[in-house]
């Protein structure tokens, strides 16, 4: 298996969700989880932004343990000396610096042409080299970017001492044939490209961003830069569960990540309480109903073998075991096995009187619980 490095940037891109701030101490107490998670680099935050930011990269860098703390810049010297001294503690460090190389960015951001662009991502690079020995270079709006001018910039960087190449699709544009291509277009035409990692880093404007993640990997690329519940600007980042979670149930791929999955229920838990963030209930992975079964057909399928209808094993994502929700659309089967959960061994002829008793609630209830079910056992003249 071929490893993809996990590049977590809950917080510094994730955290970029309009009015989901940290306060620096929860910061720590999510960077610990992350690195307890086994993330290969954890982006803690954009030094020069604000005080409050740079302090929590610092201490972030201080706290760490295993996993590599990065600091984003613009291509710009200032940023660089800022995030160099915030993150000159850590055991492990990157410097991630860049500039827009699309169209769009060169002309109406910076009104500069694309040969000043490239002169500026190259000075930025050995300008962070000077601090650190690992230097990511960002081409932001990679997405968008026409692939020879791409390709130019990365080997002027690479030449710059770059160590890993991010392409990021930064609006989220991209299909993911397109993405994929692009990756393989870089594999195949930037001379050196065997001396640094590319890394994925896409966004989610369509919907697309674990599936561009994927395309990209599966085309060379050897990072994927995500956030737990995929969290971040307009419509968030690629989320971490669900690209670890590809990889791990698809082996053909021949790719997998370091990532502890069980660790994954709880992690979500924490960075959607700390930041107030509700993850929505059909969520793949970690969402409320990701191994919840409500439909009768379901339901009888999966208390007979629950692979019926699940792919992942719940354990493998930290949650105890699938749920059977009891509604107005389940089974027998699902009312005998809820039944015996709390103590009741119903026979086929109590298990109909039941039954009838339970749609009739049903048909008045959201959903039934473990406290509904004696009443309705009562009620039912058994
Ligand atoms: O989306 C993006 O382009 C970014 C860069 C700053 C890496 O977040
Ligand atoms: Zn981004």
């Amino acid at each position: 298996m071929d490893n993809v490095e996990i590049f977590d940037t809950t917080l510094r891109d994730g955290e970029q969700v309009p009015g989901c701030k940290l306060d620096y101490k929860t910061k720590l107490i999510i960077a610990e989880q992350l690195d307890f998670l086994g993330v290969d680099v954890l982006e803690a935050g954009f030094p020069i932004s604000s005080p409050g930011d740079y302090k929590s990269v610092k201490e972030i860098s201080k706290l760490v343990k295993n996993t590599r703390v990065c600091g984003l810049t613009r291509a710009v010297k200032k940023d660089i000396d800022v995030a160099a001294e915030a993150i000159k503690h850590a055991k492990l460090s990157r410097i991630h610096t860049g500039i827009g190389t699309s169209e769009s960015h060169m002309r109406f951001k910076f009104n500069l042409t694309p040969d000043e662009v490239l002169e500026k991502a190259v000075i930025a690079v050995k300008y962070a080299k000077s601090y650190v020995e690992d230097v990511e270079f960002y081409a932001e709006d990679a997405g968008r970017t026409d692939n020879e001018f791409l390709a130019r910039v990365c080997e002027a960087v690479i030449n710059a001492g770059a160590t890993v190449l991010n392409i990021p699709d930064t609006t989220g544009y991209c299909l993911p044939e397109e993405y994929g291509a692009k990756m393989k277009y870089l594999m195949e035409n930037v001379k050196g490209i065997h001396k640094a990692r590319l890394s994925c880093h896409c966004h989610n404007d369509l919907g697309l961003a674990t599936a561009n993640s994927i395309a990209g990997v599966q085309n060379g690329a050897r990072q994927i830069e995500c956030t737990i519940n995929g969290i971040g600007e307009r419509a968030g980042n690629t989320s971490l569960e669900e690209v670890v979670m590809i990889l791990r149930q698809h082996p053909k791929l021949n790719l997998d990540t370091r990532i502890k999955s069980e660790m994954l229920s709880g992690i979500s838990k924490l960075v959607s309480e700390s930041m107030a963030m509700p993850v929505q209930p059909n969520k793949a992975i970690v969402g409320a109903n990701a191994f919840a079964h409500s439909s009768g057909i379901h339901q009888d399928g999966v208390i007979k073998k629950r692979e019926t209808y699940e792919i992942i094993d719940p354990k493998d994502v930290g949650i105890t075991e699938s749920s059977i929700v009891l509604t107005a659309r389940s089974g027998r089967a699902a009312l005998a096995f809820r039944a015996k959960n709390i103590g009741y061994d119903l026979d086929k002829l109590e298990l109909d009187k039941v039954y009838k008793q339970f749609l009739i609630v049903a048909d008045q209830k959201k959903g039934i619980n473990d406290e509904d079910l004696p009443k309705i056992i009562e009620a039912s003249n058994l």
